[in-house]
């Protein structure tokens, strides 16, 4: 443990910012660099660099200077952000892939971490229970993106040996950091507005179902894939993971029991369109059997959670 020095790339994002927390706390504040093109979201308890993601040989200075051996690279335009600039979004999502598994194929890295997302699934995949191996004809480029990056790191993992692990991350939702970008952050946009409001507008229209997880849960996954041994990764491409899944209206009905005048409205935008072709609910026996993967938290549980923590921290 005493060797092990971590990267963080994008830990100014909404999965960085709690994942530097969660490394941290089980590594020693001084063990994990983190590392953004934006400044962080909150204050830093352990060192902070500027860097691009895209320019190897910032990354690689970085690398060298801390005696980083592990990265965990988050850097990326979302499923409705990268829309806007298709072009842009892949050449982030990809580059900033390829200058960590090169470096990891030169031995620099010990270990890579690289999230990909249920965006991977298309129209044409089986929407309640999608399995971990079936139809993958995502039509984001964001999907398109991830599903490429999968196949990367399944190549390096076989060509080159590089221990890269993945996840395909349901929608986040977290307390502790915003979200930007994505199709699923009305789910954490509802907490804020029903606090301070007491309504929310939804870009997501009634039904629209789609898988779930809490961030502690998030956090604590991507740690223990990290951490299991080596013969126990099995799927090199990335790992299916669900927590719960929800429609609007329902995580409204939750957000109801604590605010119980809490309106919800709807005006589906861009993003339905999106979540239209994602999976409903995610089949995640594959982690369970590999590695142990078990969620804690389910839909109420993370409501009462998300409330406890938000409302003091937005009333004052
Ligand atoms: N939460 C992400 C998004 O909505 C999915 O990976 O883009």
């Amino acid at each position: 443990m005493a060797d092990r020095r971590i990267l963080v790339i994008g830990s100014s994002g909404q999965i960085g910012t709690e994942l530097v927390e969660g490394l941290r706390e089980r590594f020693g504040a001084d063990h994990v660099v983190a590392s953004d093109i934006k400044e962080p979201q909150v204050e830093q308890t352990g060192p902070f660099v500027m860097a691009n993601a895209m320019d190897r040989r910032g990354i690689e200075r970085i690398i060298d200077k801390h005696g980083i051996n592990e990265v965990y690279l988050l850097a990326a335009l979302l499923s409705a952000t990268a829309e806007k600039d298709p072009a842009f979004a892949w050449q982030l999502n990809m580059e900033s892939l390829f200058i960590v598994l090169e470096l990891a194929r030169e031995g620099k890295l010990k270990k890579v971490y690289w999230p990909s997302s249920i965006a991977v699934f298309g129209p044409t995949t089986p929407k309640d229970g999608t399995p971990q191996h079936t139809i993958a004809e995502p039509t984001t480029v964001y999907g398109i993106s991830k599903l490429a990056g999968e196949g990367w790191c399944h190549y390096y993992h076989k060509r080159y040996g590089v221990d890269v692990r993945s996840i395909r991350y349901p929608g986040l939702i977290g307390w502790k950091s915003a979200p930007g970008g994505g199709t699923t952050d009305y789910a954490v946009h509802i907490f804020h507005e029903a606090i301070k409001q007491g309504r929310y507008t939804s870009f997501l229209g009634p039904g629209t179902t789609l898988p779930m997880m809490y961030m502690p849960d998030a956090i604590r996954g991507t740690i223990e894939l990290m951490e299991a041994p080596a013969d126990r990764v099995k799927e090199r491409t990335s790992y299916n993971l669900a927590g719960f899944s929800f429609a609007p209206e329902e995580i409204a009905a939750e957000v109801k029991r604590h605010i119980p005048d809490f309106v919800l409205d709807h005006a589906p935008d861009q993003r339905q369109a999106i979540a239209d072709s994602w999976p409903r609910s995610i089949d995640d026996s594959a982690a369970r059997a590999d590695w142990g993967w078990k969620p804690e938290y389910d839909l109420a549980a993370m409501v009462d959670d998300m409330m406890a923590n938000l409302v003091p921290l937005l009333r004052g």
